[in-house]
């Protein structure tokens, strides 16, 4: 086998976000565009000889491509051995599973999670560590400090590999194993969930659920541990079979882009109960129930405080976690627990500490992410699970406990508003005003168009001191609290591929059974006007509305 050593040219945009670096698939089927990418991370990992990597993706477009270069790149870079998922496939909770139980040294992902897919949709490269979790800060950095400074790579040449058959074969000292994609992750999940219990739900009358994959890469991991390990009738898992182009589908379980799944919720014939759906490549979850859709927030808390009567954390957790947009409401939970919540910035990264030293058990954001410590990214289908446990052991509807959960611990109402695309210089306008404003908005008045009045606490930009490392990180969105418990987050997404994208969160708890029930929008009116008058999203982005609400 010969190793080419082929010369090449930096890009300079090769930083990775806040899930690894996202391009359009045409930016990355530029020459040398992710084989320089895949060599600077090789160039960090340092001497690759004798390790092993895990390699697998959502299986969107460019998958198949981007796989056969990384294990030629893999084979000459010296790795032992590498772990791919047959055909490309793996889920990233199930890489990171993977990548936990053979011990390996990492691991490649290849995803642009909920980003459509499709020769003009997105794709992803990921590199996380050897406790399968994303690679830190200091990592990424590093992968771009040599991405700018390139100039060759070493790849193998040889005609592709056969990667549809389970077993294993050489490239050159390599040896590359094919590994079903499914099976240590079901089997990880069977160690932690009572399935027997589970399977009981299955068989009652008045339980139907729908698990929707959106042609994504969940389809074949719920139709064998659902259908298959649990008895889930046949037909419970929709839109099962994985596509290139997710069938032309945003892969996000959100209220908008799981629209279908929502309405099937509320359709009494089809006698449905329960809902659920994943993303792209498997990491997020959304749990419906009759009518009403569960914000990730809350799903959160409710799963923390049931969460005994799970087998593997029947003896309690250790700690929770959420990124700072996160509604507070499992807050509230960890609170009546006498566990500590910890508060992190956006992205799963920040939990690997946590996770590692044993301080959080089970953590969770906004954005449809939840998971524990069995793995070190958010999974989709364990927070499923998570549900079916629950409503397994107490017998009540998923709206039942949610409902039952406000009247506990009060409602902490709460939406999204993205602002999708917008002009990179506009969003960091914006963003840069309000830095500079925050220090001085404590105590000061606003009136709505609606005549109410709101007086803001306090804000500031909020920067996270990691309490397992000491490390810092700032920067990390604009956090305004309001005198009456409320609070709006403003920050700029780190996943986006055009453009830039603003969020803002809303959040006002409530503890007014009036309020439970009233549409969220309108409980979150007064915010949504204030966001606009602190902020002057209308005027500086030159939008009306937000492109998505969640
Ligand atoms: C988004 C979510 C964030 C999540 C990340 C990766 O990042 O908001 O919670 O961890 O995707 O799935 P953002 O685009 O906001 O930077
Ligand atoms: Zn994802």
């Amino acid at each position: 086998m010969t190793i080419r050593v082929i010369e090449t040219t930096a890009f300079d945009d090769q930083k990775p976000g806040t899930s690894g670096l996202r391009k359009k698939v045409a930016r990355f089927a530029l020459p040398h565009y992710l084989e320089n990418y895949v060599q600077s991370v090789f160039t960090v990992v340092g001497d690759c000889h004798g390790k092993t990597l895990v390699l697998g993706g959502d299986g969107r477009f460019y998958n198949d491509v981007a796989i056969q270069v990384i294990l030629k790149m893999a084979a000459a870079a010296g790795f032992a051995r590498v772990l791919v998922g047959q055909n490309g496939i793996l889920s990233t909770p199930a890489a990171s599973a993977v990548i936990r139980e053979h011990k390996a040294d990492g691991g490649i992902i290849l995803s642009a999670s909920h980003n459509p897919g499709g020769p003009k949709g997105d794709f992803g490269i990921k590199y996380n560590l050897s406790n399968g979790g994303p690679a830190n800060e200091t990592f990424t950095d590093a992968i771009f400090q040599v991405s700018k400074k390139i100039t060759q790579y070493a790849i193998e040449d040889c005609p592709d590999l056969n990667i549809a058959q389970i077993g294993e074969q050489t490239l050159d000292k390599t040896v590359i194993e094919v590994i079903d994609p499914v099976a240590d992750y079901a089997a990880l999940l069977k160690s932690l969930f009572d399935f027997e219990s589970i399977k009981t739900l299955f068989a009652r009358p008045d339980f139907k659920m729908r698990y929707d994959a959106l042609n994504a890469v969940t389809g074949p991991y719920a139709k064998r541990i659902l259908e298959g390990m649990l008895g889930a009738p046949e037909g419970t898992v929709v839109n099962a079979t994985p596509l290139a182009d997710f069938g032309g589908r945003h892969p996000d379980p959100n209220p908008v882009y799981a629209a279908d799944l929502i309405r099937a919720l509320s359709t009494p014939a089809l006698g449905l109960s329960f809902g659920a759906a994943s993303d792209g490549d498997g990491d997020r979850n959304m749990v419906v129930g009759r009518n009403l859709f569960i914000s990730p927030s809350d799903s959160l808390a409710v799963i923390v405080a049931n969460a005994r009567l799970i087998p593997a954390y029947e003896k309690g957790l250790a700690g929770v976690a959420r990124s700072m947009p996160t509604s507070r409401a499992v807050d509230r939970v960890a609170e009546a627990l006498g566990i500590s919540c910890y508060e992190t910035p956006t992205g799963w990264k920040f939990f690997g500490n946590l996770l590692d030293a044993g301080k959080a058990t089970i953590c969770g954001e906004e954005s449809s992410g939840t998971g524990g410590n069995h793995v070190r990214e958010k999974d989709g289908l364990w927070a499923v699970l998570c549900w079916l446990s629950i409503l397994a052991k107490t017998g009540k509807h998923a709206e039942t406990l949610v409902r039952e959960h406000w009247a506990r611990f009060g409602r902490n109402v709460y939406s999204r508003h993205d602002y999708e695309g917008i002009d990179r210089e506009a969003g960091q306008t914006l963003m840069a005003r309000l830095r500079e404003i925050a220090p001085t908005l404590a105590g000061k008045c606003f009136t709505l168009p609606s005549s109410h009045t709101m007086v803001i606490d306090k804000a500031d930009d909020f920067t996270y001191h990691d309490p397992v490392d000491g490390s810092v990180s700032e920067h990390q969105g604009i956090r305004v609290f309001l005198k009456d418990g409320s609070r709006i987050v403003f920050r700029l997404s780190g996943t986006g591929t055009v453009g830039a994208t603003l969020r803002v969160y809303l959040e006002r708890y409530t503890d007014n059974p009036a309020h439970y029930e009233e549409p969220v929008q309108t409980t979150l009116k007064p915010l949504i006007d204030l966001a606009d008058q602190v902020a002057h999203i209308r005027e500086i982005t030159g939008r009306q509305a937000p492109d998505v609400i969640s």
